[in-house]
């Protein structure tokens, strides 16, 4: 938390950080606070963003943004003119919904809302975005920039019906951002590359023929080959996959039988599959199916697969993240830039447009001294707010650079 004006803070702050903070008048930081803090209070689950969308056409109306377009049925599009007619478009993306966890940070803008939180730091992104967009009318891009202020990330839809809407249409190329409280305020990773990993799940019900639990032979088991599974699959990361790419295959649900003496019917396990290229995650994908089977044929058993496609693996393109670099070095400097010390196996639905458009999805450092190092997905996570006016510099100066980069 920081209201600007805390003389002990701006010392502590870097220059750089004071810098971007100086870009927006004291007015303009209230109204951004406040805009922050009426989200936090009242997060929406995905597809239940409507107070949500009212608070942000309004916030939206009083910085002079009028040219608000309702998409993707809880999500807005926004759109701030650029100074030179036929200058590439750029949109840049904040996601704007909540998760079903009950907040304990004991701030005094926490949730209203039993059960429900902003501990994804969506309300930080939306209000970015905005925030951005006070920046770009003060200090146009060439182009077009069009704020995507998308529902439903949490459950990995709402890009998808994003896209559909249209709303990206003619776009060059789409910038996003994300919280991290591995990084301090004024550290930012835009690397190109894989960022996020792909989140298919799967599930598979192994069907044999039951029977009493003391004549095993008059049966087929499918908890032998349930638990022959669960341990077989392991190999697809250990032996399969290259060693230099990340992977995961987790089983997070088994469930089989209700007595200790009946052999069940079936048994059935269900799990998530993570991969950080198209090809690993084919590679995985198709394993799970092919062990399923063959373990199931082993067994004498039948193995019913099903794959559900989450969101793809993030790839940040190379050119969208030559963009954002040089957009966070002329906001930051070039010490600001990171990298992300490991990959990152959690998923973000800001792939599916990297896998259409040039894009770049950055992590903007939340943490600063003395404050509390729960993650995000916490009820207890709390970023500095700082953090809200170094992603609406460095984002805006992206719409700036991208635009102006690309010529006739
Ligand atoms: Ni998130």
């Amino acid at each position: 938390m920081s209201e600007g004006t805390d003389p002990e803070r701006d010392g502590a702050r870097s220059a750089r950080v004071s810098a971007a903070i100086a870009l927006f008048t004291p007015s303009e930081r209230e109204r951004i606070l406040a805009l922050r803090r009426g989200l936090h209070a009242h997060p929406e689950l995905s597809w239940q963003e409507r107070g949500t969308q009212t608070r942000l056409v309004a916030a939206l109306a009083h910085e002079g943004v009028t040219d608000v377009r309702v998409i993707a049925d809880t999500g807005l599009v926004a759109t701030i003119p650029g100074t030179r007619p036929g200058a590439p478009v750029i949109a840049l993306r904040g996601d704007i919904d909540a998760l079903p966890i009950t907040e304990e940070t004991g701030l005094p803008f926490a949730s209203n809302t039993p059960g429900v939180m902003h501990a994804c730091g969506h309300d930080m992104h939306a209000t970015w975005a905005v925030a951005a967009g006070i920046l770009l009318r003060k200090h146009p891009a060439e182009g077009e920039v069009r704020l995507i202020l998308q529902p439903a990330e949490e459950v990995g839809e709402g890009a998808t019906k994003v896209l559909e809407s249209g709303a990206l249409g003619g776009v060059r190329a789409i910038f996003g951002a994300h919280v991290d409280w591995r990084f301090t305020v004024g550290e930012v990773v835009a690397t190109a590359g894989p960022l996020a990993a792909s989140t298919d799940t799967f599930e598979i019900t192994f069907h044999g023929r039951g029977g009493h639990g003391a004549r095993p032979h008059d049966t087929i088991d499918p908890v032998v080959g349930l638990g022959a599974f669960i341990m077989e699959v392991q190999t697809l990361v250990s032996r399969r996959l290259d060693p230099g790419l990340p992977g995961v295959v987790t089983v997070g649900v088994v469930q089989a039988g209700i007595a200790s003496n009946v052999i069940p019917e079936r048994a059935r396990c269900a799990g998530t599959i993570r991969a950080t290229t198209p090809e690993a995650r084919t590679l995985l994908c198709d394993g799970v199916r092919t062990l399923a089977d063959g373990v199931a044929a082993t067994h004498g058993l039948r193995a019913e697969v099903t794959l559900s496609e989450g969101t793809p693996p993030l790839v940040n393109t190379v050119q969208a993240s030559a963009w954002a670099q040089t957009a966070a070095r002329t906001v930051l400097g070039g010490e600001a830039l990171k990298m992300l010390a490991t990959a990152n196996m959690g998923g973000e639905d800001f792939a599916f447009y990297t896998e259409r458009m040039e894009g770049c999805f950055m992590r903007v450092g939340t943490w600063s001294e003395g404050r509390d190092r729960s993650g995000v997905h916490t009820p207890r996570f709390d970023p500095d707010e700082d953090a809200l006016f170094v992603a609406a510099a460095v984002l805006a100066e992206c719409a700036r650079v991208a635009s102006a980069a690309v010529r006739p």
